[in-house]
């Protein structure tokens, strides 16, 4: 990775890491942005596998990662997994492995390529050796609809309660559902705590179709056999994962019976040997359909294929008393039971007191209950002599295998129609038992509910820059809208509301658009929040606030016309706000190419392109005319600005700037009406006036002004580099220039040209340049940058051969910019050119000892 070291600025040094682009990586790429991340164990405990989905070919699958810092870069594959159903659909599954990481260290990461980066996410591995307790989270039967356990599970992985998962068969329902978008949802529903948690796997009967290949192809387990059988250790565990599924599924091949039978051997064997035992001495199995059940509508708890073999050849119950494994969980009915010690149906408790210490058989668990369409199971009206325990509520189970000698587990109640959640300590093996915390919640809506999954998020500065409005999307009505942040932890809740958006195309579709405010934050604080409901968390993610008063330097990047399509920027901006190199970001209009396009799908698909910087750095927009379909609907409902008018012009004060944001567009579009520039020529007026007030200048001396459509530029393509209706007004009435110079506006940013330009110090098309050596040093006008190369399907803008006489750079390489108004008297910009890998290509300084109207007669 190379280390660029690009601006010094008033000598303080300021180092980039640098994406590199793959060799032979064409940039147009549409669906690259990585999604469904997930991390497994690889071949040993501290190597860990990175695995997410692209839809288009990136011909590079990237992790980044390292202690605190993203420091270093692993590499691997990507395979392209066609689906089976009528719509072959098709997907890049990107698998990277990080090696011999370092024992129980927290990692950060962030997945992709040159198109895009994942969100950066946080996993710590395990410690080293056998003496540690480990805490695992146990469910089968898990969908993408009903998934009642799912907030449970993600919040509790992003708590940093589990070490593993262990997901024992059935995901989705189907994942091959809707030709796999049922398994797409599924995966992005695990994100937040797969991405995480190791999470680790079996296969169930709902993986079948096409010979398990969704199953196989979407989870990197360890072992050679398409995940289908494996083992791992970890802590004084031996786990063992194994397919019941090839006892039922003989069409793919009887020979997988004896292939998993002689391995099952082969592995309990060498983990039972005396010196594997003393060292790691629990072994735990898992696979989906249980040995034994008491379900009333479940054949297969008559069938007891793997428990007696298929004609009584590989019978698996013989192993697990041969190798003395101690405890076998299994999923598949859709309840929660615990055996007594059990073996070929006979009890073998380790006394009438305590049965399970030292028991004389292995103890089984079903807990298929995570939550899925399918609804609860039924238990026979009479439980089975061998039951200890069973309720058909739904939940999921907790494991700690605190040491050599004790493993406790617990049954989690997660029934939404009580008060409280429910905790229920229900079992107690080898007479251990330790308090836990009750985490009590408010009861939820009523649950059934998919694609209530939060997505799409993004936050933006408030009223005042130490409130941090969050805004998502769900494609349900969550009845409920809660954010839950904190200083390290996230111990505060705060709630808003949710707004149904319905898009203006053909189709009508609509969303959910949540809101929620964060108040009166401390200022200069690192914050971890999560955003959703009871139906689902969103990943966590990370925020800083602002240092308070004005005397700090406020560092931004700023670009315009960026698409969903095309967006060259995006990996370097997803990358840089990352780390921590941005106060904010502002998108000067035209985003998505366009929002409503394709039923406002592209809209969505840039929303989540954006997650992985707009969901940390406050995102502060202004609409352009790709926004205009609708009447800018879906500008103003994804996008949650400060001030009252649908975000189309509004202003904020941060460190020595006030930022303003104003609408371009209502000079061009003006059937939405002829009172929206009026108005904003009002309140433009009356905020630029109060800022530049002298006790306010004083303080807060930078005017900086951003909207969509330029007073001036050189570009040969576009006529509104003659048509100047925000400059001289609509037919000469409302003309923001003389603003500008009256109240002594410092600079000006523009976009809408695919293009970077830089003028000299301009009022009415005369250069007022500070002084002949230094143009910058006390300007007499305000200076225009145009950037708006960021990256789009409609490529990029020439200029004239002619520039202007007020034009002092300009260029048509992709690119953004950087701002950092470094004081009260000296704003630093750069120009970055991606199609150079990041090179400036542009920087200046903009100097003011003093800030005040221009003195210009005209
Ligand atoms: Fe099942
Ligand atoms: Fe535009």
């Amino acid at each position: 990775m190379k280390l660029f070291v690009i601006s010094l600025l008033l000598g303080t040094g300021w180092c980039l890491d640098i994406p590199t682009a793959g060799a032979n990586i064409k940039y147009d790429c549409e669906y690259c942005q990585p999604e469904q991340i997930h991390i497994a164990f690889g071949n040993k405990a501290n190597d860990i596998v990175v695995t997410w989905s692209t839809f288009n070919d990136t011909h590079d699958s990237r992790v980044q990662y390292g202690e605190g810092y993203m420091d270093k870069e692993a590499t691997g594959f990507s395979k392209l997994f066609v689906d089976g159903g009528r719509r072959k659909r098709r997907q890049y599954i990107h698998t990277v492995t990080l090696k011999d990481l370092k024992f129980d260290t927290s990692y950060v990461y962030h997945v992709g390529s040159v198109y895009g980066w994942s969100e950066e996410f946080i996993f710590h591995t395990a410690p080293e050796g056998e003496d540690w307790p480990v805490r695992a989270a146990i469910y089968g039967d898990m969908g993408s609809g009903n998934a009642q356990s799912l907030s449970y599970l993600q919040d509790e992985a992003q708590r940093n309660k589990f070490d593993v998962i262990l997901h024992v068969g059935d995901f989705a329902y189907d994942m091959d559902s809707k030709n796999a978008l049922v398994g797409d949802e599924f995966m992005r529903q695990i994100q937040p705590l797969a991405a995480v948690v190791p999470y680790m796997t079996c296969p169930g009967n709902h993986e079948e179709k096409y010979n398990f290949s969704n199953y196989a192809a979407r989870f990197a387990m360890p072992g050679p056999d398409s995940s289908l059988f494996y083992s791992f250790d970890l802590g004084p565990v031996h786990f063992v994962s194994i397919s019941t599924e090839v006892y039922y599924y003989l069409n793919y091949g009887i020979k997988l019976i004896s292939a998993q039978y002689d391995w099952l051997k082969e592995d309990l064997e060498k983990a039972n040997l005396p010196e594997n035992r003393s060292r790691r001495p629990w072994i735990v199995l898992f696979g989906h359909r249980p040995m034994y059940c008491n379900d009333r509508l479940d054949v297969d708890c008559n069938m007891e294929l793997t428990r007696i073999g298929l004609h009584g050849l590989w019978p698996l119950e013989p192993l697990l008393k041969d190798y003395g494994v101690d405890l076998v969980i299994w999923a598949h009915d859709h309840l929660y039971e615990r055996s007594f010690p059990l073996y070929d149906n006979k009890v073998y408790n380790g006394s009438t007191e305590y049965p399970y210490v030292n028991p004389g058989a292995p103890v089984h668990i079903i807990t298929g209950s995570a939550g899925c369409k399918e609804g609860h199971s039924h238990f026979k009206d009479h439980p089975a002599p061998w039951s200890a325990f069973r309720s058909s509520d739904y939940g999921y189970t907790r494991f700690e295998a605190h040491n050599k000698t004790h493993v406790y587990m617990e049954q989690v109640n997660v029934e939404q129609n009580v008060a409280n959640m429910k905790l229920i300590i229900i079992s107690v093996l080898l007479g251990m038992c330790w308090a836990r915390k009750l985490h009590i919640r408010e009861a939820g809506p009523k649950y059934e509910c998919s694609h209530c999954q939060p997505e799409q998020i993004h936050i933006a500065f408030g009223e005042k820059v130490n409130d941090i409005v969050v805004t998502w999307s769900t494609f349900n009505d969550t009845e409920e809208s809660r954010v839950q942040y904190g200083v390290g932890i996230m111990d505060t809740e705060a709630t808003g509301s949710s707004k149904l958006f319905i898009d203006g195309g053909k189709l009508m579709r609509s969303q959910y658009i949540h809101t929620v405010t964060l108040k009166d934050l401390q200022f200069n604080t690192r914050y971890v929040y999560h955003a959703g409901s009871v139906y689902g968390w969103s990943e966590e993610f990370w925020f800083h606030t602002p240092p308070a008063g004005e005397d700090w330097p406020v560092r931004a990047a700023i670009y315009g016309d960026m698409g969903n399509k095309n967006a060259h920027s995006l990996s370097y901006l997803q990358d840089e706000a990352q780390r921590d190199h941005f106060d904010l970001v502002l998108h000067v209009g035209d985003f998505a190419y366009d929002m409503d396009t394709d039923n406002a799908l592209v809209g969505d698909e840039f929303m989540r392109q954006i997650q992985p910087l707009a969901a940390i750095v406050p995102y502060m927009t202004c609409p352009g005319n790709h926004e205009q379909a609708y009447n800018f609907s879906n500008y103003a409902a994804r996008f949650t600005m400060p001030g009252p008018d649908s975000s189309l012009f509004y202003s904020f004060d941060l460190g020595p700037v006030h930022f303003v944001s104003i609408s371009t567009e209502v000079y061009y579009f003006t059937r939405y009406g002829l009172k929206l520039i009026v108005n904003q020529y009002n309140w433009l007026k009356e905020d630029l006036a109060k800022a530049n007030l002298p006790e306010n200048r004083r303080r807060r001396p930078w005017l900086v002004v951003m909207g969509h459509r330029p007073m001036y530029c050189s570009d040969s393509n576009d006529i509104d580099c003659s048509c100047e209706y925000t400059r001289n007004g609509l037919l000469g009435v409302y003309g923001l220039e003389p603003l500008l110079m009256e109240f002594g506006v410092d600079l000006v940013i523009w976009a809408h040209e695919h293009s970077y330009e830089r003028t000299w110090p301009l009022f009415d098309n005369r250069v007022y340049n500070g002084s002949y050596d230094k143009p910058y040093v006390n300007p007499g006008a305000p200076v225009h940058i145009i950037t708006g190369s960021a990256g789009c399907q409609e490529a990029t803008d020439p200029f004239r051969p002619d520039p202007m006489s007020w034009s002092a750079f300009r260029n048509s390489d992709y690119g953004y910019t950087r701002f950092v108004a470094h004081n009260k008297t000296h704003i630093y910009m750069e120009q970055v050119d991606v199609d150079l890998k990041g090179k400036v290509i542009d920087s200046f300084w903009l100097v003011k000892n003093q800030h005040k109207s221009y003195n210009i007669k005209h």
